[in-house]
């Protein structure tokens, strides 16, 4: 990295806190996840979300090929799905129980809130790229707790 040291550059990053996602898809009829801390909000009119996936992730390639995405909001309980959403697992649905939202996208079983999307653009960054989707649905499924990320550990709020 020009300048910049990619450990001082990961440490100073982690800093910040983040909410925990998972961003997940249906290609060919398989359920597609991975953890996302990426994600934000991005315009109200009209309604888009964005995250930003790694250029090397095979979850993100699958999502690509779909043109959906739902973002589940993760809570303090859901720690093991999100190890599970972060894994390079072959399915990393084989224990995740979930349902389709509008999109065929899944919406797993737990989740805080759902935020289902059709990809709208894809702006090139670095090794990652930039998703911005377009909102066709969203709901909060259950209010609790959410998991939280600062400094590479899990946590929560409130
Ligand atoms: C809390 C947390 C947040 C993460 N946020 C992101 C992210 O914003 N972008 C990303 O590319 N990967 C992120 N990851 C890592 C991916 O989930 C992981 O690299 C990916 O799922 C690996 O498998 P895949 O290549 O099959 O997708 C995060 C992991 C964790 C644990």
């Amino acid at each position: 990295m020009t300048g910049i040291e990619s450990d001082v550059f990961r440490s100073v990053l982690g800093h910040f806190p983040t909410g925990v996602t998972a961003v997940t898809a249906v290609n060919n009829g398989k359920p597609i996840g991975m953890a996302i801390g990426s994600f934000t909000s991005v315009s109200l009119d009209p309604p888009l979300v964005a995250f930003l996936p790694g250029k090397d992730s095979g979850s993100w390639k699958e999502i690509r090929e779909s043109g959906s995405f739902c973002v589940n909001v993760m809570g303090q309980d859901q720690m093991d799905v999100c190890g599970v959403m972060a894994s390079r697992a072959e399915d990393k649905f084989a224990d995740v129980a979930w349902i389709p939202a509008s999109t065929g996208s899944p919406i797993i079983e737990g989740s805080i809130a759902f935020i289902d999307c059709q990809i709208e653009d894809i702006h090139d960054a670095g090794d990652h790229d930039i998703v911005v989707g377009r909102v066709v649905d969203l709901k909060v499924m259950e209010s609790k707790s959410p998991l939280v990320f600062f400094q590479g550990n899990y946590g929560t709020f409130g």
